[in-house]
Protein backbone atom coordinates (compact mmCIF):
# COMPACT_ATOMS: atom_id res chain seq x y z
CA UNK A 1 0.00 0.00 0.00
CA UNK A 2 1.05 3.36 -0.82
CA UNK A 3 1.76 6.22 2.04
CA UNK A 4 2.49 9.04 2.82
CA UNK A 5 5.88 10.38 3.00
CA UNK A 6 5.38 12.17 7.02
CA UNK A 7 6.27 9.54 8.92
CA UNK A 8 9.00 8.30 7.02
CA UNK A 9 10.27 12.01 6.71
CA UNK A 10 9.70 12.58 10.50
CA UNK A 11 11.44 9.26 11.66
CA UNK A 12 14.23 10.31 9.37
CA UNK A 13 14.55 13.57 10.68
CA UNK A 14 14.67 12.35 14.28
CA UNK A 15 17.03 9.64 13.51
CA UNK A 16 19.57 11.58 11.55
CA UNK A 17 19.24 9.81 7.99
CA UNK A 18 17.09 10.90 4.82
CA UNK A 19 14.79 9.02 3.02
CA UNK A 20 15.79 8.85 -1.03
CA UNK A 21 13.77 10.21 -3.68
CA UNK A 22 13.99 8.06 -7.09
CA UNK A 23 12.76 9.39 -9.91
CA UNK A 24 11.10 7.03 -12.28
CA UNK A 25 10.39 7.16 -16.23
CA UNK A 26 9.51 3.33 -16.59
CA UNK A 27 8.77 -0.12 -15.61
CA UNK A 28 12.22 -1.30 -15.54
CA UNK A 29 13.20 1.88 -12.96
CA UNK A 30 10.25 1.39 -10.62
CA UNK A 31 10.78 -1.95 -10.23
CA UNK A 32 14.80 -1.80 -9.59
CA UNK A 33 13.65 0.80 -7.10
CA UNK A 34 11.09 -1.18 -5.20
CA UNK A 35 13.11 -3.98 -5.16
CA UNK A 36 16.12 -2.57 -3.61
CA UNK A 37 14.22 -0.89 -1.39
CA UNK A 38 12.70 -4.09 -0.29
CA UNK A 39 15.91 -5.93 -0.09
CA UNK A 40 18.06 -2.99 2.23
CA UNK A 41 14.62 -2.93 4.45
CA UNK A 42 14.45 1.22 3.28
CA UNK A 43 11.55 3.62 3.05
CA UNK A 44 12.09 4.80 -0.23
CA UNK A 45 9.79 7.79 -2.67
CA UNK A 46 9.14 7.54 -5.91
CA UNK A 47 9.14 10.80 -7.70
CA UNK A 48 7.31 11.45 -10.94
CA UNK A 49 7.62 14.49 -13.12
CA UNK A 50 4.99 15.73 -15.02
CA UNK A 51 6.79 15.30 -18.05
CA UNK A 52 7.76 11.23 -16.77
CA UNK A 53 3.77 10.83 -15.81
CA UNK A 54 3.33 11.63 -19.59
CA UNK A 55 5.61 9.75 -21.12
CA UNK A 56 4.56 6.58 -18.57
CA UNK A 57 1.07 6.97 -20.28
CA UNK A 58 -0.68 9.07 -17.56
CA UNK A 59 -0.79 9.06 -13.75
CA UNK A 60 -3.46 6.70 -13.47
CA UNK A 61 -1.07 4.36 -15.56
CA UNK A 62 1.28 5.46 -12.97
CA UNK A 63 -0.45 4.36 -9.63
CA UNK A 64 -1.48 1.01 -11.20
CA UNK A 65 1.89 -0.27 -12.34
CA UNK A 66 3.38 1.04 -9.11
CA UNK A 67 0.39 -0.35 -7.11
CA UNK A 68 0.36 -3.79 -8.97
CA UNK A 69 4.39 -4.20 -8.52
CA UNK A 70 3.85 -3.52 -4.65
CA UNK A 71 1.48 -6.40 -4.60
CA UNK A 72 3.00 -8.85 -6.86
CA UNK A 73 6.47 -8.32 -5.56
CA UNK A 74 5.58 -8.32 -2.39
CA UNK A 75 7.17 -5.14 -1.20
CA UNK A 76 6.14 -4.59 2.58
CA UNK A 77 8.74 -1.38 2.96
CA UNK A 78 7.02 2.11 3.17
CA UNK A 79 6.76 3.33 -0.28
CA UNK A 80 5.25 6.65 -1.01
CA UNK A 81 4.32 7.63 -4.57
CA UNK A 82 5.14 11.70 -5.46
CA UNK A 83 5.03 14.20 -7.93
CA UNK A 84 8.53 16.17 -8.71
CA UNK A 85 7.85 19.83 -9.35
CA UNK A 86 4.18 19.58 -9.69
CA UNK A 87 2.39 22.57 -10.97
CA UNK A 88 -1.20 23.43 -9.04
CA UNK A 89 -2.82 21.87 -11.38
CA UNK A 90 -0.57 18.82 -11.97
CA UNK A 91 -0.67 18.78 -7.97
CA UNK A 92 -4.26 18.39 -8.02
CA UNK A 93 -4.38 16.01 -10.91
CA UNK A 94 -2.17 13.13 -9.41
CA UNK A 95 -4.10 13.41 -6.11
CA UNK A 96 -7.49 12.52 -8.29
CA UNK A 97 -5.28 9.62 -9.82
CA UNK A 98 -4.30 8.55 -6.13
CA UNK A 99 -0.55 9.47 -5.69
CA UNK A 100 0.20 9.07 -1.96
CA UNK A 101 2.16 12.61 -1.81
CA UNK A 102 2.51 15.48 -3.71
CA UNK A 103 5.56 18.67 -4.00
CA UNK A 104 3.84 22.07 -5.60
CA UNK A 105 6.81 23.92 -6.79
CA UNK A 106 5.28 27.34 -6.22
CA UNK A 107 9.25 29.11 -6.61
CA UNK A 108 8.49 30.84 -9.73
CA UNK A 109 5.59 32.77 -8.46
CA UNK A 110 5.68 35.75 -5.52
CA UNK A 111 6.25 34.43 -2.38
CA UNK A 112 2.53 35.93 -1.84
CA UNK A 113 1.25 33.49 -4.48
CA UNK A 114 3.42 30.62 -3.59
CA UNK A 115 2.04 30.89 0.12
CA UNK A 116 -1.97 31.67 -0.90
CA UNK A 117 -1.39 28.07 -4.06
CA UNK A 118 0.68 25.82 -1.31
CA UNK A 119 -2.40 26.37 1.27
CA UNK A 120 -4.75 24.93 -0.91
CA UNK A 121 -2.96 22.65 -2.07
CA UNK A 122 -2.44 21.58 1.37
CA UNK A 123 -6.04 21.37 2.31
CA UNK A 124 -7.25 19.30 -0.51
CA UNK A 125 -4.25 17.05 0.08
CA UNK A 126 -4.77 16.83 3.77
CA UNK A 127 -8.49 16.04 3.52
CA UNK A 128 -6.83 12.42 1.97
CA UNK A 129 -3.91 12.46 4.49
CA UNK A 130 -1.18 13.10 1.16
CA UNK A 131 1.84 14.84 2.27
CA UNK A 132 2.55 17.87 0.59
CA UNK A 133 6.27 19.60 -0.26
CA UNK A 134 6.76 23.27 -1.00
CA UNK A 135 9.65 25.02 -2.53
CA UNK A 136 11.11 28.40 -1.82
CA UNK A 137 14.03 29.87 -3.23
CA UNK A 138 15.05 27.48 -6.75
CA UNK A 139 17.22 25.32 -7.48
CA UNK A 140 19.37 25.55 -9.83
CA UNK A 141 19.41 23.56 -13.78
CA UNK A 142 16.75 21.65 -15.06
CA UNK A 143 14.38 19.15 -14.25
CA UNK A 144 12.66 17.70 -16.69
CA UNK A 145 11.69 21.15 -18.39
CA UNK A 146 11.28 22.95 -15.05
CA UNK A 147 14.14 25.68 -14.88
CA UNK A 148 15.39 27.09 -12.32
CA UNK A 149 17.77 30.55 -11.40
CA UNK A 150 19.41 28.82 -8.52
CA UNK A 151 18.38 31.11 -5.88
CA UNK A 152 19.10 30.78 -1.94
CA UNK A 153 15.93 30.60 -0.18
CA UNK A 154 15.49 33.55 2.28
CA UNK A 155 14.97 32.01 5.74
CA UNK A 156 11.95 34.57 6.70
CA UNK A 157 9.71 33.01 3.49
CA UNK A 158 11.28 29.28 4.34
CA UNK A 159 9.15 29.72 8.07
CA UNK A 160 6.19 31.44 6.10
CA UNK A 161 5.98 28.31 3.97
CA UNK A 162 6.82 25.93 6.89
CA UNK A 163 4.04 27.35 9.18
CA UNK A 164 1.13 26.60 6.38
CA UNK A 165 1.69 23.08 7.95
CA UNK A 166 4.22 21.55 4.98
CA UNK A 167 5.33 18.47 5.71
CA UNK A 168 8.70 18.83 4.04
CA UNK A 169 9.80 21.42 2.84
CA UNK A 170 12.68 22.38 -0.42
CA UNK A 171 14.92 25.20 0.44
CA UNK A 172 17.66 26.59 -2.43
CA UNK A 173 20.81 26.32 -1.01
CA UNK A 174 22.93 26.35 -4.05
CA UNK A 175 22.00 22.87 -5.33
CA UNK A 176 21.51 21.70 -8.93
CA UNK A 177 19.70 19.31 -10.97
CA UNK A 178 22.13 17.35 -13.02
CA UNK A 179 25.51 17.29 -13.48
CA UNK A 180 27.31 19.98 -11.19
CA UNK A 181 30.25 21.59 -12.90
CA UNK A 182 33.21 21.99 -12.58
CA UNK A 183 33.32 25.31 -10.49
CA UNK A 184 30.50 24.65 -8.14
CA UNK A 185 30.77 26.37 -4.93
CA UNK A 186 29.47 23.52 -3.16
CA UNK A 187 25.90 23.94 -0.87
CA UNK A 188 25.40 26.79 1.32
CA UNK A 189 25.65 25.46 4.66
CA UNK A 190 25.30 28.30 5.81
CA UNK A 191 21.93 29.31 4.55
CA UNK A 192 20.78 25.76 5.54
CA UNK A 193 21.48 26.25 8.87
CA UNK A 194 19.42 29.67 8.75
CA UNK A 195 16.48 27.93 7.25
CA UNK A 196 16.93 25.26 9.60
CA UNK A 197 16.51 27.55 12.75
CA UNK A 198 13.62 29.26 10.96
CA UNK A 199 11.47 26.37 10.13
CA UNK A 200 12.31 24.14 13.17
CA UNK A 201 11.32 20.84 12.95
CA UNK A 202 9.86 20.68 9.10
CA UNK A 203 12.13 17.90 7.21
CA UNK A 204 14.28 20.26 4.46
CA UNK A 205 14.23 18.50 0.94
CA UNK A 206 17.85 18.12 -0.69
CA UNK A 207 16.98 18.07 -4.63
CA UNK A 208 19.64 17.55 -7.35
CA UNK A 209 21.38 14.20 -5.09
CA UNK A 210 23.56 13.61 -7.93
CA UNK A 211 26.93 14.27 -7.81
CA UNK A 212 27.02 15.23 -3.99
CA UNK A 213 29.91 14.30 -2.46
CA UNK A 214 29.13 12.07 0.39
CA UNK A 215 30.49 14.67 3.47
CA UNK A 216 28.02 17.14 2.20
CA UNK A 217 25.46 14.75 2.21
CA UNK A 218 26.32 13.95 6.04
CA UNK A 219 26.72 17.69 6.81
CA UNK A 220 23.50 18.58 4.58
CA UNK A 221 21.58 15.89 6.89
CA UNK A 222 22.83 17.06 10.67
CA UNK A 223 21.29 19.83 9.51
CA UNK A 224 17.03 19.11 9.05
CA UNK A 225 17.59 17.50 5.49
CA UNK A 226 15.11 14.25 5.96
CA UNK A 227 14.55 13.60 2.48
CA UNK A 228 17.33 13.55 -0.55
CA UNK A 229 16.00 13.54 -4.37
CA UNK A 230 18.22 11.69 -6.81
CA UNK A 231 17.26 11.17 -10.80
CA UNK A 232 20.25 11.79 -13.27
CA UNK A 233 22.38 9.51 -11.47
CA UNK A 234 20.18 6.53 -11.89
CA UNK A 235 20.14 7.46 -15.78
CA UNK A 236 23.75 7.75 -16.38
CA UNK A 237 24.15 4.38 -14.69
CA UNK A 238 21.52 2.72 -16.78
CA UNK A 239 23.12 4.46 -19.97
CA UNK A 240 26.21 3.48 -19.39
CA UNK A 241 25.44 -0.13 -18.86
CA UNK A 242 23.38 -0.28 -21.59
CA UNK A 243 25.70 1.09 -24.03
CA UNK A 244 29.05 -1.02 -22.16
CA UNK A 245 26.25 -4.21 -23.73
CA UNK A 246 25.66 -3.19 -27.02
CA UNK A 247 28.82 -1.95 -27.97
CA UNK A 248 30.30 -5.82 -26.84
CA UNK A 249 28.07 -6.76 -29.37
CA UNK A 250 25.86 -8.76 -26.46
CA UNK A 251 22.48 -7.76 -28.35
CA UNK A 252 23.73 -9.67 -31.30
CA UNK A 253 24.83 -12.74 -29.16
CA UNK A 254 21.68 -15.75 -28.99
CA UNK A 255 19.07 -13.40 -28.07
CA UNK A 256 20.41 -10.89 -26.80
CA UNK A 257 17.94 -8.66 -28.62
CA UNK A 258 15.59 -9.65 -26.19
CA UNK A 259 14.30 -6.22 -24.07
CA UNK A 260 14.04 -8.36 -21.05
CA UNK A 261 18.00 -9.48 -21.30
CA UNK A 262 18.89 -5.88 -23.15
CA UNK A 263 17.62 -3.57 -20.45
CA UNK A 264 19.15 -6.32 -17.46
CA UNK A 265 22.37 -4.57 -17.38
CA UNK A 266 20.69 -1.32 -16.95
CA UNK A 267 18.44 -2.13 -14.55
CA UNK A 268 21.17 -4.21 -12.54
CA UNK A 269 23.22 -0.67 -12.68
CA UNK A 270 20.10 1.23 -11.08
CA UNK A 271 19.74 -1.49 -8.30
CA UNK A 272 23.72 -0.44 -7.65
CA UNK A 273 23.03 2.88 -7.67
CA UNK A 274 20.01 2.94 -5.51
CA UNK A 275 21.67 0.40 -3.08
CA UNK A 276 24.65 3.18 -2.67
CA UNK A 277 22.50 6.12 -2.17
CA UNK A 278 20.32 4.25 0.64
CA UNK A 279 23.57 3.43 2.27
CA UNK A 280 25.10 7.15 2.27
CA UNK A 281 21.42 8.52 3.29
CA UNK A 282 21.66 6.20 5.83
CA UNK A 283 18.36 4.60 5.19
CA UNK A 284 18.90 1.14 5.27
CA UNK A 285 17.33 -0.90 7.91
CA UNK A 286 15.04 1.99 8.91
CA UNK A 287 11.55 0.47 7.30
P1 LIG B 1 19.32 15.13 -9.93
O1 LIG B 1 18.80 14.76 -11.27
O2 LIG B 1 20.39 16.13 -9.97
O3 LIG B 1 19.71 13.90 -9.14
O4 LIG B 1 18.13 15.83 -9.15
C1 LIG B 1 16.94 15.13 -8.91
C2 LIG B 1 15.91 16.00 -8.30
O5 LIG B 1 16.20 16.88 -7.52
C3 LIG B 1 14.52 15.74 -8.65
O6 LIG B 1 13.68 16.76 -8.20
Amino acid sequence: MLVSAKEMLNKAREGKYAVGQFNINNLEWTKAILLTAQENNSPVILGVSEGAGKYMGGYTTVVGMVNGLIKELNITVPVSLHIDHGSYEGALKVIEAGFSSVMFDGSHYSIEENIEKTKEIIRIASEKGISVEAEVGSIGGEEDGVVGAGEIADPAECKQIAELGVTMLAAGIGNIHGKYPANWKGLDFTALAAIKDATGDVPLVLHGGTGIPADMIQKAISLGVAKINVNTECQLAFAEATRKYIEAGKDLEGKGFDPRKLLGPGFEAIKATVKEKMELFGSVNKA
